[in-house]
């Protein structure tokens, strides 16, 4: 039987409400809101602790809360661990294939004997429990590896996605002060070899913490490597030191497990901090809940590691989950649009989780690729990142899900470490709405004056309660993280804001509507206008610059950038061009703008603010609003 669409409604089929591991959400979500603590402690229990907790939550230095305080837990033992000591221990965990048709496949045991070794190897380095060790690498089993094995040891990891230049990387190195790289020659991206160690040189160049890289080869590239501080991984690995058994640290809930760097609204990423207990009870109760995950099905979601997304719903909340999982190192269109659906039939993928930028991208060829290939193994399908716009979702629901996979849209963010608003696979749709708020989360909508907005009507969206996913702090700056996020309500109790607008309807559906900030997503990925902003100006030529995101087909938004050049400076084709080049070397590929604009003056506040409001209105043709603030 296929959805039903009533009014605005898609009502899932029955297949899909029989076998849903939660059947019921309204009892359910009452209970989970008016007893959170008994909610999460059930979810708790699910996992394998070493000491179980004193405290399930702890408000007393609010905003910095605290999940099952005194349990001791380490995510890797729950990820691994127990697995091999059960009937999961010879099961698939991870299925790699690259674009040019290279496949590894690593049982649960076989997964285990790799990340014993690669923790080993760390430990030669001497790396040990608190160390931060930074990860920089193509989208390769060795990435997830790496992850799962700074964690056995306790260290912390901040990966780097491997799409981002030598700048990007060497701040982040920088504010981790790192000690440890690890890193590989190069990744594959449409046919062509993507260098990774060379970009890792130049970083390494710029910050004095890096002692040791480690590094994987992966594409044969020809790199060079320095004495005494660049090791092949191989080579490691052939050392007795590297045996294939590790005892996995026993780390308290509240420790470290990694920090991942996000833009914000202003400066530097911030490097949000998440931890091994909670996150471990959020990210893997989210995922077997709405993504209703069974013991033989194969768990695709193709983000990559290196982003939130991948750190949540590749590696550790379906490992935690005993779930067999692809990993794709490539372009969903290449060598043609077809390539991804030729992965959902020949490895019998039953849930394929992805962004709304790709939808459109593949929906962009038109239905024939899908439908040279039996995409029938599909049981859901998941979308995150940014709002998907309706279109794009019937298209998925129709021609990849073949009416019969609901979409499970899930909101939530770097910060929030899992899925805050999303339906259930029982939930009625409606295309383009996240549905309502995950268990034990009250969602609400602000005005300027901290008001809650009429129904239909586009406020704030907060957060009312804490929850056990959430990042604990920016790293190293445990005030501005209260600043940034938390709202001190007039009970003593603290709201979290989230950075976007949204609008909840009569039937409680919320509508994500984007960020208010300045932050832009382009094709799904984070970045901030004022760093792309400091890219153009670290040109010679540039003496100032404004970024905003304009609607795009494709990519959602699309940076369209002012710019000012020096005196004596004149503006060409070539010059665009060379500025283009720039910021991609700066920054990386995503963050090269759509258009670059040569202007003699930018609209700015009497305090010297840029005033990217107005120059987004004037770019769409919009009325530019209140011009008050506006210097003579
Ligand atoms: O604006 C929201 C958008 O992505 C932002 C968070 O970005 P990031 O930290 O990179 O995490 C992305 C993956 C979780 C949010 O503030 N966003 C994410 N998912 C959705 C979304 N907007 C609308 N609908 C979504 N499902």
């Amino acid at each position: 039987m296929s959805n039903s669409e009533k009014s605005d409604f898609f009502y899932p089929n029955e297949d899909v409400i029989a076998q849903a591991n939660v059947s019921e959400y309204d009892k359910m979500y009452e209970y989970s809101v008016n007893d959170r603590e008994g909610f999460w402690e059930e979810q708790a229990e699910n996992l394998s602790w070493y000491k179980k907790w004193d405290s399930v939550l702890d408000e007393s230095d609010a905003p910095h809360y605290k999940w099952f305080d005194g349990g001791e837990i380490n995510i890797v033992h729950n990820a691994i661990d127990r697995h091999i000591v059960g009937p999961n221990r010879n099961k698939m965990a991870i299925i790699w294939e690259s674009e040019n048709g290279q496949v590894r496949n690593y049982s649960y045991n076989g997964l285990n004997r790799e990340v014993c070794q690669f923790a080993n190897v760390l430990k030669s380095m001497g790396v040990s429990k608190g160390d931060i060790v930074t990860i920089y690498m193509p989208q390769i089993p060795e990435l997830v590896f790496a992850m799962l094995a700074c964690a056995k040891i306790g260290a912390i990891h901040s990966v780097v996605y491997g799409g981002f230049s030598k700048e990007a990387l060497s701040s982040r190195i920088d504010d981790a002060t790192s000690r440890i790289l690890i890193t590989a020659d190069g990744g594959w991206r449409r046919g062509k070899k993507v260098d990774l160690k060379s970009i890792a040189d130049e970083a390494m160049k710029r910050t004095p913490s890096i002692e040791v890289c480690i590094c994987v080869k992966n594409n044969e590239l020809d790199i060079e490597m320095e004495p005494a501080r660049d090791f092949w991984l191989h080579d490691l690995k052939s050392l007795p030191i590297a045996s294939s058994q590790c005892e996995t640290e026993h780390t308290d809930a509240e420790d470290p497990l990694f920090i991942l760097y996000t833009s914000g609204t202003t400066g530097k990423p911030k490097g949000m901090l998440h931890t091994h207990g909670g996150y471990a009870v959020y990210t893997s109760t989210t995922h077997r809940m709405a993504f209703d995950i069974k013991p033989q099905d194969r768990w695709w979601c193709a983000a990559d590691p290196g982003w939130i997304t991948g750190h949540s719903y590749i590696v550790y909340g379906p490992l935690i989950n005993g779930a067999t999982i692809m990993l794709y190192e490539g372009a969903p269109n290449y060598p043609y649009p077809n390539r991804w659906w030729q992965i959902v039939e020949k490895y019998g993928i039953n849930i394929l989780y992805t962004s709304p930028t790709a939808i459109r991208g593949l929906m962009r060829f038109g239905d024939r690729w899908p439908k040279k290939h039996d995409l029938s193994s599909l049981r859901l399908l998941g979308s995150v990142g940014e709002p998907i716009n309706p279109e794009a979702w019937r298209w998925y629901h129709h021609v990849i899900g073949q009416d019969k996979c609901p979409i499970i849209d899930t909101w939530w963010q770097t910060e929030t470490g899992g899925f805050m608003i999303c339906p259930l696979p029982i939930t009625p749709l409606k295309p383009g709405s996240a549905t309502k708020p995950f268990f034990g989360n009250e969602i609400g909508l602000i005005d300027e004056e901290g008001n809650e907005t009429p129904l239909n009507e586009e406020g704030k969206l907060i957060i009312k309660n804490p929850w056990p996913g959430m990042a604990r702090t920016i790293f190293k700056d445990k005030e501005r993280y209260a600043d940034l996020y938390w709202l001190k309500q007039n009970n003593n109790k603290w709201h979290y804001l989230a950075g976007d607008s949204a609008k909840i309807d009569e039937d409680g559906y919320i509508w994500v509507i984007g960020r208010m900030d300045e932050v832009l997503k382009v094709s799904g990925y984070r970045l901030g206008t004022s760093e792309v902003e400091s890219a153009l100006v670290s040109h010679p030529k540039v003496s100032e610059a404004a970024a905003v995101g304009l609607p795009h087909e494709l990519k959602g938004n699309a940076i369209h950038t002012f710019v000012i050049l020096k005196e004596g400076v004149l503006p060409d084709p070539d010059l665009e061009i060379e500025l283009k080049a720039h910021v991609g070397a700066e920054m990386g590929k995503i963050a090269i703008p759509e258009l670059i604009e040569f202007v003699t003056v930018l609209p700015k506040t009497r305090s010297g603010k840029i005033m990217r409001r107005v120059l987004k209105a004037r770019a769409l043709g919009q009325d530019e609003g209140d011009l008050s603030t506006l210097e003579e």
